[in-house]
């Protein structure tokens, strides 16, 4: 059995998570998702989440093809994650290309970056909705 793994906000669930959830799915047989805690989202971003860290992992975890949810608190955990949770493959979007080959001398995990759906993003949603 193929273990997966991968993070992110999924701040204002939308397609383009949707996908990245759905075709890492389809790269292992059971997945594990590192949802950022409200602390980590203000670090990458700026901001603070719209729905707050119990919402946003309720909403991951409701999905088929999700099977775990846990609370990423720092990038920089990726490799213990990694390791906590036996996974094979670590699957981010590509505008995280090569930030996390660091985890492959350390876990052996195999480490893919998809490319990101077009167009949408809880950014643009954001400003789209302020108008
Ligand atoms: N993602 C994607 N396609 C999109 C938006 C996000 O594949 N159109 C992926 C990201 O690459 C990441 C995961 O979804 O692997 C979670 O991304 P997140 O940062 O939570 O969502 P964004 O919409 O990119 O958020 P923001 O606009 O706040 O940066």
């Amino acid at each position: 059995m193929k273990r997966g793994i991968t993070f992110g906000t999924f701040d204002i669930f939308h397609y383009g998570h949707l996908r990245i959830l759905e075709r890492t799915r389809e790269l292992c047989d059971w997945l594990a998702v590192g949802i950022s805690s409200d602390e980590l989202n203000f670090s990458k971003k700026g901001r603070n989440p719209y729905y707050s860290f119990e919402e946003r992992a309720r909403i991951v975890g409701a999905l088929k093809c999700v099977d775990e949810v846990f609370k990423e608190e720092s990038l920089e955990r990726k490799a213990e994650y990694i390791k906590r949770f036996h996974a094979d493959i670590l699957v981010m979007g590509d505008d995280w290309t090569g930030k996390f080959d660091w985890v492959i001398p350390l876990t052996r995990c195999e480490v893919v970056y998809l490319p990101r759906t077009p167009v949408v993003s809880t950014t643009a949603i954001i400003e789209r909705i302020r108008g």
